[in-house]
């Protein structure tokens, strides 16, 4: 296994390019399935582990994919089987994407339950609800999804969310796009990953209004065509690196990012005391002598983000004062603290709120990942303690971070991958 080992105390300053995001890749690599019709050419599709294992997926499928320089082609025209196994969909619950379109266009498809997560339950059935809505019966057997669209194809309908979800809104709407007739979806998802999504199956001739809000309305088409399509850039890989500078005084200026799309996390970079400019395409991040703290509190989009939650409370550590940090999205996300107190952080945490106290010295040790995100607040913090820190399982963090360590060491950091035996 790989583990990085961070040499901590050094300034992360100067510009970089943020890679291009991952949870749009996959409902947009997903959604390829809905058309036979021609081969996709993907651009900016980072080099991750996630996309390896989606690939994968669709390789089982029958779909031909190739892969140079971030740009994914992949063609959907030879699907052979409407089954995505458990070996498959266990190492990522977003193999789930892959119901909406096979439903859509065979009007089959199995998959196999994706079964628990590291940081509490996640469940399916507001994607299981999406389908239903959309006229699929849907029965669940030998830990199998196994869903019919009656007749062949999907019915237009209304689905009312009773919560925001980024997963059943993405699936909802790639079954929409094949179905008959209208859909109108209340209390979707607004992600900038649900809006790149739309304007993707857009450009594959969809009808879709309302994108990027959480009112869609969507009519039906009988087919759609492969496209050339240019992903967004990854807020989240933009706002860690921001936070990375943040965390060890350093100036940073990201490129490629859309700060419109990074809006919150911004607002509360400047409530810590930093200076933060933006262009269109860019976001620079001045570090203040002495960080502030701040109150935040994760929402779905356009509120703070969860996927930021670990990395805003390392950076907290570092901050005057006490910061309240709560997550309403994923009440147990906090494998993070465990790992961040042996390093020396001060974080209580009562219910779904992680209240740190700082500043705090933190000093190296020997660290587990424990999920993606988690992993990323590891590394902050592994930046500015005292020492040599090492992050084990460094795999959790491969899954969405693309060369991070290169993109950090190219910033000042000291950090090396090693291989380890674990046991
Ligand atoms: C996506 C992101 C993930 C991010 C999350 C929230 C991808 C690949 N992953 O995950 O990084 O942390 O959005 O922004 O894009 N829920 C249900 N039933 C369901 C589905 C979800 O109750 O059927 C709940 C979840 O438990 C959670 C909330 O809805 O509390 C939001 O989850 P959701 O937006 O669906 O997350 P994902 O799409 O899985």
């Amino acid at each position: 296994m790989d583990k990085l080992v961070i040499r901590g105390g050094h300034r992360i300053s100067g510009s970089i390019t943020a890679s291009g995001s991952k949870n749009a890749s996959l409902p947009i690599i997903a959604a390829t399935l809905l058309t036979g019709q021609g081969t996709f050419t993907l651009h900016n599709i980072p080099d991750l582990k996630d996309i390896l294992t989606f690939s994968q997926l669709l390789h089982h499928l029958g779909v031909e994919t190739s892969y140079s320089g971030n740009t994914l082609k992949v063609s959907s025209r030879n699907v052979e089987s409407l089954q995505a196994p458990y070996e498959l969909v266990k190492k990522m619950r977003a193999s789930i994407y892959v119901l909406g379109p096979l439903l859509a266009r065979f009007g089959h498809a199995r998959v196999s339950l994706p079964g628990g997560c590291a940081f509490g339950p996640r469940p399916i059935d507001l994607h299981l609800l999406a389908m239903e809505k959309l006229g699929a019966k849907i029965t669940i057997e030998t830990g199998f999804i196994d869903a019919t669209a009656p007749g062949g194809r999907l019915r237009g309908a209304h689905i009312d969310f009773p919560i925001s979800s980024v997963g059943a809104t993405g699936n909802a709407v790639m079954a929409a796009v094949l179905a008959e007739g209208r859909t109108t979806i209340s209390n979707a998802a607004a992600e900038p990953e649900i809006d790149t999504l739309c304007k993707f199956l857009m450009a594959m001739g969809a009808t879709i209004k309302g994108t990027g809000t959480t009112e869609l309305e969507i009519e039906g088409t009988d087919s759609l065509n492969a496209v050339e399509f240019q992903n967004v850039f990854d807020r989240i890989e933009a706002g860690t690196l921001l936070a990375a500078a943040a965390i060890t005084g350093g100036d940073i200026t990201v490129n490629g990012v859309e700060p419109e799309q990074l809006k919150a996390v911004l607002k509360k970079f400047v409530q810590a005391g930093c200076s933060v400019e933006t262009t269109l395409n860019s976001v620079t991040l001045k570090s203040p002598r002495k960080l502030l703290p701040t109150d935040v509190t994760a929402k779905p989009y356009p509120a703070f983000p969860t996927d930021m939650q670990a990395q805003w409370i390392a950076l907290m550590t570092q901050a005057e004062g006490t910061s309240n940090i709560t997550d309403k999205v994923y009440h147990e996300r906090f494998n993070h603290i465990p790992e961040l107190n042996r390093l020396g952080a001060h974080i209580e945490i009562r219910k779904n709120q992680a209240i740190v106290h700082g500043p705090q010295k933190l000093s190296g040790t020997t660290v587990m990942s424990t999920d993606l995100r988690a992993s990323a607040s590891l590394v902050l913090a592994g930046l500015v303690a005292e020492g040599t820190t090492e992050v084990l399982r460094v795999y959790h963090l491969d899954r969405g971070y693309e060369k991070i360590e290169v993109k950090l060491n190219s910033l000042g950091a000291d950090i090396s991958r090693e291989k380890y035996n674990e046991f």
